[in-house]
């Protein structure tokens, strides 16, 4: 085990989500650039770390903001976002609708009494702060729905180790389930280091799908999808429910607390799970910056 003293210099790591094409490799590395761009105007990494976010919500390839997947219904979007940084600013939404950039309302809600706000609540207060509405839904976001609705119908498992028929017997939309590919589980997220040793998490998703209404994955929970403190900052992306019973990102960053050298303490995360459930890392420390996957996943770095 290395001990880690003095910082290096600015570091941003961006990924797009476990299971996206690497061919989007070209959206992670302009979201770098926009944290690193932010970086450079205000020397704050949270503040490099939310604008690489919103970068990828504006980006309709990616499961984030104006690219979010439909819920069950075919309809409705519910998305999830959090920020954390070495400063003591923690703030998460989940569940929340009708919001163009959920990582910016994370944002401002590290700003309040509160670290995580959902649903209606979250809605509200993104308004009364005066952030702008979704755009409205792509026909991209409604043709991948249509696959999803596809392979439920088949016998392969579209979330590993879960019946696809629960989705039917559990469904809690007012409109029918009909079952006539493509899951998604993606998340996006920058971690950030700035020559100073302060650290900078942030990341977004719309979820799984499939999933019911009220669902909230790993994206909104401390700990899980993301963590950030004195040794470095930590972002997952996989399925929620798996990644919550580890604690991923919390767990990582305690190996990488403890000295162990960056890429070890990113598989010994990705080890965690099996192969059948696609899980993704990435992360900064005092002297690294890197990312790991059990599948592919475009991600992008700025060292300096
Ligand atoms: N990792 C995104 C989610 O499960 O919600």
């Amino acid at each position: 085990m290395q001990k880690n003293h003095k910082p290096q210099g600015f570091a941003i790591v961006t990924h797009g989500g476990v299971g996206e094409p690497l061919a989007y490799t070209d959206g992670c590395a302009r979201a770098a650039r926009g944290g690193h761009d932010k970086f450079r105007e205000t020397g704050d990494p949270l503040d490099a770390a939310v604008a690489a976010v919103t970068v990828f919500e504006e980006d309709e390839r990616f499961n984030a903001g104006t690219g979010s997947v439909l819920g069950l219904d075919g309809a409705t979007i519910e998305m999830d976002a959090s920020i954390m940084d070495t400063r003591g600013r923690l703030g998460a939404v989940a569940t929340v609708r009708n919001v163009r950039n959920p990582v910016v309302l994370a944002r401002a809600v590290a700003d309040t009494p509160h670290v995580l706000l959902a649903g209606e609540g979250a809605e509200r207060f993104a308004r009364a702060i005066g952030l702008p509405p979704s755009r409205p839904i792509l026909e991209r976001q409604r043709e991948k729905h249509r696959k999803l609705l596809e392979e439920l119908a088949g016998s392969v498992p579209v979330m590993p180790g879960i019946d696809n028929r629960l989705f039917e017997r559990f469904w809690n939309y007012k409109t029918p389930l009909q079952l006539p590919a493509s899951k998604s589980c993606d998340t996006v997220g920058a971690v950030v280091r700035a020559p100073d040793g302060h650290f900078a998490v942030a990341g977004s998703t719309g979820g799984s799908s499939p999933s019911l209404l009220g669902r909230v994955g790993d994206t909104a929970i401390v700990g899980a999808g993301f963590y950030a403190g004195t040794a470095g900052a930590v972002a997952a992306t996989g399925i929620g429910e798996h990644i919550v019973r580890h604690m991923l990102a919390r767990a990582v960053y305690g190996w990488i607390e403890e000295g162990m050298p960056l890429q070890q303490a990113l598989q010994r995360g990705i080890a965690l799970f099996d192969k059948d459930v696609d899980v993704g890392l990435i992360a900064v420390s005092r002297h690294e910056a890197g990312a790991c996957a059990n599948k592919n996943m475009p991600t992008a770095r700025i060292e300096e």
